[in-house]
């Protein structure tokens, strides 16, 4: 709170992301040994003919502004990415290439919801989601996923229950950051029709499609709608080709809202770098060895993280489908956050606290195995006398 300062209430008071907080009390320790597992991203720098292609874009000049929706032949390229991976016919009028993931989530939220307004969210979920309704105005109310020995489950009913006369839009990521919980088609299906009846607009967090161990990808709610239907399909860079830093994303809607976006792109980054685009175009053209390679590592990482894990007798965890986080309770430890700082005092390896991912997180850690192997079996080994 800066009470001095006259800044929109709503916004002073917005809470501290947890996993910055955990993080900030660990890199405050200056251990140089210590493990980093709590941010959603892998120790693997971003491909080199990508890089290339931002350093090329950056010596032929492309240091000017751009177009606000993106450059055309990214949108080209991504129409082409929906087609090969999800089998769906996209034209770019439908694609808005965004300065990330988080900016795409941003803009969604700005236009669905204000004061008053409700944004139905599954959780649990990543902090920002939830934090960017804030942000809007609007109140995220989040509809609890439930965990049994098959994982993570949603009850649909449920959340169809918590969609009252205030809310605009519901709020899905699957595979979910951080359960890895995947929703099948089918239930898709069934979300989009009864936003259809009810006319509330479906937000989609796809960022990890790609990240799933039973098929080439998850299935997308491009699947199972109509180009007019009340649907945004957030993407991102980020996870698939290691591009975390570069702040670049997209997203899909129906054609009509092209003019909002190109102004509330204009209004808050005026569009992304070129070169940074360039790169991305770059990674569409030639990433798929580097995803193959990335869910092969990441597999083998969470089959040695459940692995080890599920050996703690304190410890209860399920392997995720998709995404790349263990999640996990463990026993006589309700308080996530003090276990959190345990775990960085006593084993020098830094994990995310349930507690930021809201209802249904707390009691949880979650630990992001997108690294090398030694180094999680290192913080594995380091954690176990904690966790035992
Ligand atoms: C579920 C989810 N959505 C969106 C993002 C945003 O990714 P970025 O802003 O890096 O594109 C993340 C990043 O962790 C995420 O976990």
């Amino acid at each position: 709170m800066l009470p001095e300062f006259d800044i929109r209430p709503g916004i002073a008071t917005l809470p501290a992301s947890p996993i910055v907080e955990i993080a900030n009390y660990g890199r405050s320790l200056g251990r140089s040994d210590l493990i980093p597992l709590w941010f959603g991203e892998g120790d693997v720098p971003t491909p080199a003919p990508i890089v290339e292609a931002g350093v090329k874009g950056l010596r032929d000049g492309r240091v000017f502004y751009t177009v606000q929706r993106g450059l055309p032949e990214l949108r080209a390229a991504l129409s082409g990415y929906l087609g090969r991976v999800h089998g769906v016919s996209v034209p770019v009028e439908r694609i808005t290439v965004t300065g990330s993931g988080m900016q795409a989530i941003m803009v969604a939220a700005q236009m669905l919801v204000g004061p008053g307004d409700e944004m139905a969210v599954v959780s649990p979920v990543w902090p920002n989601i939830s934090a960017a309704v804030g942000v809007a105005g609007g109140t995220a109310v989040q509809v609890p996923m439930t965990l049994g020995n098959q994982g993570w489950t949603l009850d649909l009913e449920a959340l169809f229950a918590a969609c009252g006369p205030r809310t605009k839009a519901i709020f899905v990521n699957s595979p979910g950051n951080p359960t890895g919980w995947v929703m099948e088609k089918a239930d898709m299906a069934r979300l989009m029709e009864f936003a259809r009846s009810r006319g509330l607009w479906v937000v989609s967090d796809e960022v990890y499609a790609r990240l799933v161990y039973d098929r080439p990808a998850a299935p997308s709610f491009l699947e199972v709608s109509e180009p007019d239907d009340r649907l945004i399909v957030i993407n991102s860079f980020s996870k698939n080709w290691s591009m975390t830093g570069w702040r670049l994303g997209w997203m899909v809607t129906p054609a009509r809202l092209g003019p909002v976006l190109e102004n509330l792109i204009q209004f808050s980054n005026s569009g992304v770098a070129e070169f940074v685009q360039l790169a991305g175009l770059t990674a569409i053209e030639q990433g798929e060895p580097f995803v193959a390679e990335l869910v092969e590592r990441c597999r083998a990482a969470r089959d040695q993280v459940m692995a080890i894990l599920g050996s703690l007798p304190r410890v209860r965890v399920q392997p995720p489908a998709g995404a790349f986080y263990a999640f996990f309770q463990v026993e006589g430890e309700p308080d996530s956050m003090a276990l959190a700082r345990r775990i960085i005092d006593e084993a020098g390896v830094g994990l995310a606290p349930g507690t930021a991912f809201g209802a249904g997180g707390d009691g949880a850690l979650r630990l992001c195995f997108a690294s090398r192997l030694e180094s999680l079996k290192t913080a594995l080994a380091r954690m176990a006398p904690v966790l035992s």
